[in-house]
């Protein structure tokens, strides 16, 4: 291991078929009223959102409801739940959905007592501390891909200034508990679904490509990675597959629980690019990775060769005979780009709804971290957009 740390995850995991039945062993924990925040229709369709109330009632909740979250939800719509917590003096946020709920659940429970001072600005563009109370968040996942279930990511979207947010607050800010059935998962569209995958994939990737040795931590990430590729590939033929859409589900746990980021530096400019693709085209997140990661990885892949060398055959298997390191790695990023088109990834900007217009402005935009391989600039950030346009 290389970098000290100090972990700490206070999420309680309900796992499996029958894990719902916690929900009433976890909600007596709690006061009186609930804020049930949920998505536009999927949970009513596929029979959930009835086994909550359900549970709900047994309860004895009062329950005042938060619906259509968007994905990449927006300011306003936390701003909406915030005002439902303040008038309603709410004792739980119960997010049902996937990460774009969980994420909006938590983004009400951190602002719901943040006052004389606007939220947003606070918390995700200043990046101020987080001083005041919050309200217990707790999750049921529908959607898989984010890992929001088990961490204090809180991505939102400010629709006017056209700034897409994520904060990463600290454990107090975590679900108290999460509740994953993989079976909520069957009724994902495949769009959904890959788009989900390509996320985990990604989280994996932006804290493996941080240094050049090969800890504890990237033994597991490169298993992670393993077993997302297999079981998304079962789960394309076979979508009802058990075991391979719990692998994805607990896949996407691990891989940002901060557990595959202990002793690393982390990268995550892909993300950073995304969230302002993201913020211009309101695509599927895990699309917009895809679609930034190919090019991104061929522009810094020399700075971080050994690394890439070793990705391209823990991963993906090449062979090495005979053969330089460079392409070697090189081989390694046309595996996962073949991966991507294997599955039904969408890797074109244009296809996710991007203008060339766009381009400029979204790079101009882009948060530049530096802690990857290579620092890059703006200009660079436009010509990755460019290449994947
Ligand atoms: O709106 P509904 O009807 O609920 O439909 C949703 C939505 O259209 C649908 N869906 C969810 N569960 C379903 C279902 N459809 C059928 N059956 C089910 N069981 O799926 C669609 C996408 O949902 P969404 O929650 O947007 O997807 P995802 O989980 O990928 O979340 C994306 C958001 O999370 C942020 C992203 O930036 C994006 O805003 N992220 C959050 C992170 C975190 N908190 O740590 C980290 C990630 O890197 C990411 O940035
Ligand atoms: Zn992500």
């Amino acid at each position: 291991m290389q970098l000290d740390f100090s972990y700490y995850n206070p999420t309680t995991i309900h796992f499996g078929k029958e894990s719902l039945s916690k929900l009433d062993d976890e909600l007596p924990n709690y006061g009186n009223t609930v804020l049930l925040v949920y998505g536009r229709n999927a949970i009513k369709s596929n029979g959930i959102y009835d086994k909550v109330m359900a549970s709900l009632s047994t309860a004895g909740k009062k329950v005042v409801e938060l619906s259509g979250v968007m994905p990449n939800p927006t300011y306003d719509k936390m701003m909406e739940g915030v005002e439902l917590v303040r008038a309603h003096k709410v004792d739980l946020i119960l997010a049902v959905g996937g990460g774009s709920v969980v994420d909006c659940a938590k983004g009400i429970s951190m602002s719901a007592h943040c006052e004389g001072q606007d939220p947003f600005q606070k918390y995700w563009v200043d990046f101020q501390d987080l001083e005041n109370d919050v309200v217990p968040v707790a999750s049921i996942l529908t959607m898989v891909g984010t890992g929001s279930e088990m961490n204090g990511g809180s991505v939102i979207t400010h629709e006017e200034t056209k700034y897409k947010a994520g904060r990463v607050f600290p454990p107090m800010a975590y679900p108290k508990f999460s509740i994953l059935n993989p079976e909520y998962t069957f009724t994902v569209s495949q769009y959904q679904m890959v788009s989900g995958v390509f996320d985990t994939m990604s989280h994996l990737m932006e804290q493996y490509f941080s240094d050049q040795g090969a800890n504890t931590t990237d033994y597991l990430i490169e298993s992670l990675l393993k077993s997302s590729i297999d079981n998304l590939r079962v789960a394309l033929k076979t979508p009802d597959d058990y075991e391979a859409r719990s692998n994805i589900m607990w896949n996407a746990t691990l891989a940002l629980n901060t557990i595959t980021g202990l002793s690393k530096t982390q990268d995550w400019q892909v993300h950073m690019i995304e969230h302002q693709v993201g913020a211009y085209t309101d695509c599927a997140h895990g699309m917009g990775l895809a679609a930034v990661s190919l090019p991104y990885y061929r522009l810094i892949y020399k700075f971080g060769l050994d690394k890439f060398v070793r990705f391209a055959t823990q991963v993906w298997g090449v062979s090495t005979e005979g053969k330089t390191k460079e392409q070697i790695a090189l081989e390694g990023i046309d595996a996962l780009e073949a991966f991507t088109k294997e599955s039904g990834i969408v890797t074109s900007l244009e296809e996710l709804g991007a203008t060339k217009e766009m381009l400029p402005k979204i790079a101009e935009s882009t948060i530049i971290i530096g802690n990857g391989y290579k620092k890059l600039t703006n200009e660079e950030v436009l010509n990755i957009l460019e290449e994947c346009f």
